[in-house]
């Protein structure tokens, strides 16, 4: 049984970016029938795994799609409350800083790149900054719950969700604002940065608390 993590920061905290109400539903409501749903499907199981990130690739190996959708997205859920933090933190600092400059040229290009992204994803999904372990960063869009811990060798570094429950409350239909307000005010780069260090180092980085 899997339980559904405090958030990292009071309700109130990410105002007026993100709003309480928009936590409440979002962490409080869909993030918690994840983690409900997650656990409906392992109960019966005496082989379930103890790891939130074993439960995802036991649902890769038997195809189970419904398996995967729940523990995908109480993972996703999990980080990406990890992404963001009240505290501003201006742009990324030392080697991701470098690395991203390399990639898209500059840190002005890599938000442009970021919002153009998210706003061009069609439908419900995620917006990725992920490493490999040469440190190369690049963005990728994955569709409904799909997750980049699939993916062996690559270490996700930063997410925004772009699923319409992220933003209808606080914007409406105006995904292009959120996803701004995400990379401009929002995003937690000292996490990003330690998940680079994580992921040139080889270690896992970011586990979903058990
Ligand atoms: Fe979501």
């Amino acid at each position: 049984m899997f339980n559904l993590p405090p958030l990292p920061y009071e309700p109130t905290a990410l105002e007026p970016h993100m709003s309480k109400e928009t936590l409440a539903f979002h962490h409080g409501k869909h993030h918690a029938a994840y983690i409900k749903n997650m656990n409906a499907a392992l109960a019966e199981r005496a082989d379930a795994p103890k790891t939130v990130e074993g439960v995802v690739q036991l649902a890769v190996r038997e195809g189970n799609k419904k398996l995967f959708n729940n523990a995908a997205q109480t993972w996703n859920h999990g980080f990406f409350w990890q992404s963001m933090t009240p505290t501003p933190q201006g742009d990324p600092q030392g080697d991701l800083k470098l690395a991203i400059e390399k990639a898209f040229g500059s840190l002005t290009a890599f938000r442009e790149q970021f919002v153009a992204q998210g706003v061009g994803h069609f439908a419900s999904g995620w917006v990725w900054l992920v490493s490999d372990k040469s440190g190369a960063v690049k963005l990728v869009d994955l569709h409904d719950a799909d997750t980049p811990i699939t993916e062996i060798g690559t270490t996700p570094l930063l997410v925004c969700d772009v699923w319409e429950h992220a933003y209808y409350i606080d914007y409406r239909n105006e995904r292009p604002k959120f996803v701004t307000a995400f990379i401009e005010k929002l995003a937690n780069w000292r996490f990003a940065e330690a998940q680079y260090d994580a992921a040139r180092k080889g270690e896992d980085g970011w586990q979903f608390p058990t």
